[in-house]
């Protein structure tokens, strides 16, 4: 897992200034909530006076406050109101938790989880045709599954398994002997890379795909493609007319547990009365998937390849793969062995970027590999 990049926190309308929300995310707590201007923002979950659960607590005006004995913390994070302290004593300057960028989009409230200024931090992912006039988005859908995120983005990338977890639907099969036609991935901006190769569509029989398929060719372009460690997207072009793009905005919530904001977008079929009947089928195949990758053993992907059998098809697994220890090597990947020692006895924070400039927190950054 990996601090430094946009996090889908929850769906915009979770996100609310009547109640705040509590967030498990890369093993760790946040609340979300919007002051009285609707502005969305997402803390540190902890309490810097004793712990407390600051998303179990209240929204009091523009302030979050704790359950346990009242502290209010403001958008920024700042501790505007300690009770015990009587109500004109302004709070010590340690008395602030971090708060995190907050982007919304696609009816999801994001959060860059990490310290970096705003020039330094990789973009949150732009989908170029979220509102072009011949695109239509689904309705967001969100869903939880019991494996490691990891797992996930690495199933959306693999070529060679459609035909066989999906072959009712009639996805598209292996066409490619993938050794003679190797893979070639091409970047998706800076923090990204997918591939776009041609299939052949077997004969589904049923759903969906039977009819989009009057006027597809035998032969259609389909790929994916990661952007940072948790976003991914496919690309299914059956006509030059009639795609998918699907995006998958993907939220660890611990090191056995995903939560993923799905955007289907579709370039035909454009009658919002078809939204539900592709959430529903969408949703069939995505559970084709569940059911297969949450038996994968080890539950996350082995730290040596030494301990799998890579073929071609691979290719752009290995490819994120590479692109993840790149990000290791900068620092930002999380120590997943000294947090499960410490868990119980520390109460760790990612560092937001206002750590960069300001001193004296009361919680230890996150530890990192
Ligand atoms: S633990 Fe939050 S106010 Fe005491
Ligand atoms: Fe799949």
């Amino acid at each position: 897992m990996y601090m430094n990049f946009w996090y889908p926190v929850a769906a915009s309308d979770e996100v609310t200034n009547t109640k705040p929300l509590r967030v498990s995310i890369l093993c760790l707590n946040f609340v979300a909530f919007r002051d009285s201007n609707g502005v969305a923002h997402v803390l540190s979950d902890t309490c810097i006076h004793r712990g407390g659960a600051l998303g179990e607590g209240k929204i009091k005006g523009d302030c979050v406050e704790c359950p346990y004995h009242g502290w209010q913390y403001a958008g920024d994070g700042e501790c505007t109101l300690i009770p015990s302290l009587g109500s004109t004593e302004k709070p010590p300057a340690r008395a602030k938790v971090d708060s995190y960028p907050v982007e919304e989009k696609y009816g999801i409230v994001f959060a860059f989880l990490g310290d970096p200024p705003e020039a330094e931090r990789p973009p949150l992912w732009t989908i170029e045709e979220y509102d072009a006039p011949d695109w239509r988005p689904n309705k967001l859908v969100v869903f939880e599954v019991d494996y490691y995120y990891e797992r996930s983005i690495e199933n959306a990338l693999d070529p060679a398994h459609n035909e066989f977890v999906h072959p009712k639907q009639g996805t598209p099969g292996m066409m490619l002997d993938f050794r003679k036609t190797p893979i070639e991935m091409e970047a998706i901006g800076a923090w990204g890379s997918g591939f776009m190769i041609p299939f052949t569509l077997k004969a589904p029989d049923k759903g969906l795909l039977k009819e989009t398929r009057s006027d597809a060719p035998e032969i259609v372009k389909a790929g994916s493609g990661y952007f940072g460690p948790n976003a991914v997207v496919t690309w299914l072009h059956f006509t030059a007319v009639n795609k998918f793009h699907q995006y998958f905005f993907e939220a660890p919530i611990d090191e056995n547990r995903t939560r993923i904001f799905f955007i289907n977008m579709r370039h035909f079929m454009m009658d919002p009365k078809m939204d539900q009947r592709i959430v529903d089928i969408n949703m069939e195949i995505a559970q084709e998937d569940i059911d297969v990758v949450s038996k994968l053993n080890p539950i996350r992907t082995p730290e040596s390849t030494t301990k799998e059998l890579l073929v071609p098809s691979d290719e752009p697994v290995v490819h994120y793969r590479a692109a993840l220890k790149i990000w290791e090597n900068l620092g930002w990947r999380l120590d997943m062995k000294k947090i499960r020692e410490l868990r119980g006895d520390v109460a760790f924070a990612i560092p937001s970027p206002d750590r960069r400039t300001r001193k004296n927190w009361v919680l230890d950054e996150v530890p990192r590999v």
